[in-house]
């Protein structure tokens, strides 16, 4: 739990309704969680859904893991701490992406159930659609692709506490839907995003 310093703070509410915000722009915010083993395909798919839906006029964003540690959270390493802060800060930024009506895409490892649990909760308690999908790559898999070296680095032990090697990744309980990418082509895992995305009535064209 991140520590509250800031003290003497108001919220300020806006002159528009975030339902009326919706109906006006036609849109409708919620978030598609991607979770998973790096190497295991989150961006690729959350990429290829991206584009998908924008081509279709959905008013999608992605935030991915390597590149959100390029900026916002370039402050941030892996030890369980830091991980934690970084599921924190992401979970707080699709929230604010779904209040202005847009559809969250984060691929993040997000290896702590408890920090992924957090951003469920956030957005439960703010009405906001979460939607958690787990692409289940066997860590084989993912080491045999290995896109960036960092297996190989891993098992060299010039990386330290790397996700599946020397440190844990906690399989989701009840994700909403499981990606096998290694049975799956990434046309199809983007078909079963749509449609779950589809039954969960977020696709509302802008
Ligand atoms: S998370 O665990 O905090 O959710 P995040 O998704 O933001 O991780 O970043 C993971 C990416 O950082 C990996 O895909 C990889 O490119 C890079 N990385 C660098 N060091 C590590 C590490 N120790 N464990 C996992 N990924 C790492």
């Amino acid at each position: 739990m991140a520590e509250v310093k800031a003290t003497n703070v108001h919220w300020h509410e806006g002159d528009i309704s975030r339902n009326d915000r919706w109906k006006a722009l036609n849109a409708c915010g919620a978030t598609l969680w991607f979770t998973g083993l790096s190497g295991s395909g989150k961006s690729t798919i959350a990429s290829a859904l991206e584009q998908a839906l924008v081509n279709q006029g959905i008013n999608c964003y992605r935030l991915d893991g390597d590149n959100v540690r390029h900026g916002l959270n370039k402050n941030l390493g892996f030890s369980a701490d830091d991980r934690a802060e970084n599921i924190r800060r992401i979970g707080e930024v699709a929230k604010l992406f779904n209040d202005a009506g847009v559809l969250a895409l984060t691929s993040f490892i997000s290896p702590y159930r408890a920090d992924r649990d957090q951003c469920r909760e956030l957005h439960d308690s703010a009405g906001m659609t979460f939607i958690e999908v787990f692409v289940d790559t066997p860590l084989e898999v993912c080491e045999q692709r290995d896109p960036k070296g960092l297996y190989k680095k891993a098992r060299a032990g010039e990386i330290k506490g790397f996700t599946g090697i020397d440190d844990p990744y906690e399989a989701p309980n009840k994700p909403e839907l499981v990606l096998k990418t290694a049975e799956h082509s990434v046309d199809d895992c983007v078909k079963q995003c749509i449609e779950l995305l589809a039954e969960a009535g977020v696709l509302k064209k802008a």
